[in-house]
């Protein structure tokens, strides 16, 4: 019988814990036994391994967060970790490992297959920035997150006719930013892929100002800069009442969208198809719109995935 492990590394993302609850039931359907691997990379390392059942994923696609719990482990990145990990694998004849995780988790994926292990990577993260999947599991989910947020703060602001400054997450992208800006009717979404003069963001207030409109919402992608700089920069520049709001790990956390679960399920069960057929060194991705497999090193290496024409949209929709 075959034996396969999962782990989530990395940052969390809601909807981890339904891929790992699709992992477990489609290996358990196919005949695998089906191992979990706690705290990512660190637990492979020291052996924190136990065999899941199917009760063991009961009640959690709902769930936020990780039933199995993530780390980023150092010790991996070093020989005496990695060769550790493998001896643990080798030890519980795991051939193949389904690692739910980001860019930094898919490297260590890949890694892992060179030195004969069958890995499958499913993109986890809210920032979105894996390049070749039009999608990662937690994006959506915390985009509605950011969006919600950003509704309730558009109360207070129109209210008080004040401007307000919500710096998003995203790490080096600003793809969560332009999403929860667009949906959330924001004036300005800075982002680190595109320069924006803060000179421009005080024209745009002071054009608005003149016509009338005394408050707004500008959405600063982390990757920019401080959220509270930005925010007493345009504070002084303006003249205007503003507030900055740092949405923070509010938007890693909570109920994973119908979105995300139904991604979470469908890539967790072809990664356990693909390993079943004895492949690895692959990714689940989305590529129009189908959950597809694709080589790890492709999937990272394809370049930016930064989406232009929503920025561009985002402009004109604010006018
Ligand atoms: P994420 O997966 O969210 O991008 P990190 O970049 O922190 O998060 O990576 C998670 C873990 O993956 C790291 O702590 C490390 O153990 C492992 N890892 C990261 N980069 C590599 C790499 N280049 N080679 C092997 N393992 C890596
Ligand atoms: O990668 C996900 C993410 O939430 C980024 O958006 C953010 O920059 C980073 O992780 C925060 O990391 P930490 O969990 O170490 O605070």
């Amino acid at each position: 019988m075959m034996k396969i492990g999962v782990l989530t590394s990395g940052g969390d993302a809601p909807g981890m814990n339904a891929a790992i609850r699709a992992v477990v039931r489609k290996g358990l359907s196919e005949g695998l036994t089906v191992f979990g691997i706690r705290r990512g990379y660190a637990g492979l390392v020291a052996g924190d391994i136990a065999r899941l059942d199917a009760g063991s994923v009961a009640d959690t696609i709902h769930r936020g967060g990780t039933i199995l719990r993530t780390a980023r482990s150092p010790e991996f990145m070093t020989s005496a970790g990695f060769q550790s990990a493998l001896a643990v694998l080798r030890d519980k004849q795991i051939e193949g490992l389904v690692v739910i995780g980001g860019d930094g988790s898919l490297q260590g994926a890949q890694k892992l297959y060179e030195h004969g292990v069958l890995t499958v990577g499913i993109p986890g993260t809210i920032d979105n920035d894996i390049p070749g999947t039009e999608e990662c599991l937690g994006f959506d989910t915390a985009v509605n997150t950011a969006v919600e947020a950003m509704d309730r703060i558009r109360d207070t602001a129109t209210s008080h006719e004040r401007t307000f400054v919500v710096e998003v997450m995203g790490r080096n992208s600003g793809q969560l930013a332009v999403a929860a800006g667009i949906a959330a009717g924001a004036e300005s979404i800075l982002v680190p892929e595109v320069p924006l003069p803060l000179e421009e963001i005080c024209a745009r207030l002071k054009r608005g100002q003149e016509r009338g409109k005394l408050y707004s919402i500008i959405v600063v992608a982390e990757g920019v800069g401080s959220g509270v700089a930005i925010g007493e920069y345009v504070a002084n520049c303006s003249g205007l009442d503003t507030r900055v709001t740092v949405l923070g790990h509010v938007q890693r956390g909570g109920t994973p969208s119908a979105r995300d679960r139904m991604l979470a399920s469908r890539m967790g069960a072809l990664a356990v198809e693909l390993i079943k057929d004895k492949r690895g060194g692959l990714m689940v991705g989305v590529r129009a719109g189908a959950v597809v497999p694709m080589s790890i090193t492709e999937a990272l290496q394809s370049g930016p995935n930064f989406k232009h024409d929503l920025y561009k949209l985002a402009a004109i929709l604010a006018q």
